[in-house]
């Protein structure tokens, strides 16, 4: 290892199996599908970290879901937010007149999410809602709706299916806390 690279961190507990989060992803993907019958869905995909929540929640959608990505970095001490969230689109971005889900990982501070769902709104959806695989809600700053969310997390910072740290974990099948968080 060159001495310019951090040594990764051990993973700690496992906080939902592969199949734990795989059942859940069904659940949500069928209670979407249901709510969105006979509306055609626009999925915007908050990258990076839904990145396998999105691949797999797609699978249980209705086959005329518009898939959309829009790339949000928040700038903190690393671990944390500090309401400072930068927003790249990528490509059109059509939603005007759509029926629009925000997607993310993880709902912490909340910053995110309000942003992003502010410049969503900018641009003439018919309706948006929201929907994370995870909600951290001790950690929130301020008010988001959650329309649909898979499971809570204690305030520990987690990686794995898409979440990382500093680029890391995100190719974990499970969801794992960091060893000493
Ligand atoms: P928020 O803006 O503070 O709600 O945080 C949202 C973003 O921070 C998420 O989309 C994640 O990318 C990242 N994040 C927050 N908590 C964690 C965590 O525990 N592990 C990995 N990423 C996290
Ligand atoms: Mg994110």
């Amino acid at each position: 290892m060159s001495d310019r690279e951090t040594p990764p961190q051990a993973v700690g507990d496992v906080l939902f199996t592969a199949e734990q989060i795989a059942q859940r992803v069904a659940e949500l993907g069928e209670a979407v599908r249901r709510d969105y019958t006979g509306r055609p869905l626009t999925i915007v995909a908050i990258l990076r970290g839904s990145i396998a929540f999105l691949a797999d929640l797609r699978t249980h959608l209705a086959e005329d879901v518009t898939i959309e990505l829009i790339e949000a970095s928040s700038y903190g001490d690393g671990t944390a937010s500090n309401g400072q969230v930068s927003i790249r689109r990528y490509g059109t971005l059509d939603v005007a007149d759509r029926d629009v889900l925000l997607l993310d990982d993880i709902a912490d501070t909340g910053y995110t999410l309000v942003k992003v769902r502010e410049a969503i709104e900018a641009m003439g959806p018919r309706s948006v809602r929201t929907c994370v695989l995870l909600d951290k809600p001790s950690r929130r700053r301020v008010d988001v709706a959650l329309d649909y969310r898979g499971f809570e997390v204690p305030d520990v910072f987690v990686v794995g299916y898409g979440l990382d740290l500093a680029g890391r974990y995100r190719g974990l099948p499970y969801i794992t806390r960091l060893d000493g968080d």
